[in-house]
């Protein structure tokens, strides 16, 4: 393998994977990526231009995705709409970039037999109790809440789909929540650091007993890459660090870390069918394929994407008055 194809590669998740990969490979990388509200160019900023190239497109474009997939040996699909809230308010976008988005990479990887690994989340499998000693496995049931959760069940169906029936040499991961640099301001833990900067309360979701399973992005990227080297096709590999944290005491971590009262936030209206919590067992991705999370201490971690975000305000500063406004509207 020489070259990959990454769609949504200018996103958080994915522009975190494109530096993992120039870091620990040799291979070059073609990102794809429509900058949507949620894509930034200066995400990959200082990588080799050698190396790495911006191809501004959309996935839903069928010529446009069979010419760069028959020139590239593998597809890491990335590029989604990924945010519940906006979600709920809009599910369109999410109909056409999650659904017909996935398709329509399927479609190319089908017809040039390129290896293809499908990014997805542990929120296809629903919620579980809080007192629940279950967590997450790969044969737990779908049952996806959100409309984004069930536009990403909805493509990790089409891909199993595309494995049986026309042998599509495809992975699947489904990853709990993830936290790092170049997260946009609109996601749980870049809004409360920000807000902080920024001078504002912090803002937590009904009681914030809501539990969140935290895996570092750098965690996730380093998780892909051993299952397109190792994974078996045909597979689903579930992602996870062991990092459950109700959002409360997330708040009043990044709270006491900026050196704050961790009493000095606000409670705010709930998410509509908020899941209570999320929990990954990923025993067969450490036992089959040796994978082991290099972030043990979410403390430590948060401290460093605290400090990322307090470093780089150039590059959050343009999105945080209308993601709030977005955020007023919403109720939130
Ligand atoms: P993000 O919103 O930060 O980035 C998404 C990227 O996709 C953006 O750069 C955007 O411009 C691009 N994009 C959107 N629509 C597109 C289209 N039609 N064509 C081309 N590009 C398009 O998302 P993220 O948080 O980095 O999530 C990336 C992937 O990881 C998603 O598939 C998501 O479901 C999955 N995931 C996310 C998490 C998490 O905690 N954030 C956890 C597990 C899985
Ligand atoms: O589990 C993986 C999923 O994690 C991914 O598939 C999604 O793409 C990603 O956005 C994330 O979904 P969540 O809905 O869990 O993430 P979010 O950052 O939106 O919220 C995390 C928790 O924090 C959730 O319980 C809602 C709560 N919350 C969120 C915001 C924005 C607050 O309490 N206050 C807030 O201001």
């Amino acid at each position: 393998m020489r070259n990959l194809l990454v769609t949504g590669g200018a996103g958080f998740i994915g522009s975190n994977f494109v530096h993992h990969v120039i870091d620990h490979t040799d291979l070059s990388v073609t990102v794809l990526d429509k900058l949507t509200y949620a894509g930034n160019r200066a995400s990959l900023e200082g990588l080799p231009a050698e190396r790495v190239n911006l191809l501004v497109g959309d996935i839903a474009d069928a010529d446009l995705v069979d010419d760069l997939v028959s020139r590239h040996d593998a597809v890491v699909h990335f590029a989604a709409e990924s945010h519940n809230d906006n979600s709920l308010h809009d599910p369109s976008p999410f109909l056409q970039t999650n659904i017909i988005g996935t398709y329509v990479l399927l479609e190319a990887v089908r017809k040039h037999e390129k290896r293809y690994h499908h990014i997805s989340t542990d929120e296809v499998y629903g919620d579980l109790e809080l007192d629940d000693p279950a967590r997450f496995t790969e044969q737990t049931p779908y049952n996806p809440s959100s409309p984004y959760s069930s536009t990403k069940a909805g493509s990790d169906l089409l891909v199993r789909a595309w494995v049986r029936s026309f042998g599509v040499q495809a992975t699947i991961s489904n990853c709990s929540n993830n936290y790092g640099p170049r997260q946009h301001v609109e996601k749980f833990i870049p809004r409360q650091i920000t807000n902080v900067i920024d001078g504002i309360r912090p803002r937590l979701y009904g009681e914030g007993l809501n539990v969140r399973d935290w895996i570092h992005a750098d965690d996730h990227s380093s998780a892909v890459l051993t299952i397109l080297d190792k994974g078996a096709v045909g597979e689903t590999y579930l992602i996870g660090a062991d990092g459950e944290k109700d959002n409360k005491t997330v708040i009043e971590l990044i709270l006491e870390l900026s050196g704050l009262p961790t009493d000095a936030y606000d409670h705010v209206t709930d998410r509509a069918g908020h899941d209570l919590r999320y929990a990954i067992d990923s025993s067969k991705l450490r036992s089959e394929l040796g994978w082991a999370p290099a972030f043990s201490d979410f403390r430590s971690g948060l401290a460093a994407t605290i400090d990322w975000y307090r470093e780089n305000e150039a590059w959050w500063r343009p999105q945080k008055a209308q993601t709030e406004a977005k955020y007023q509207q919403l109720g939130h």
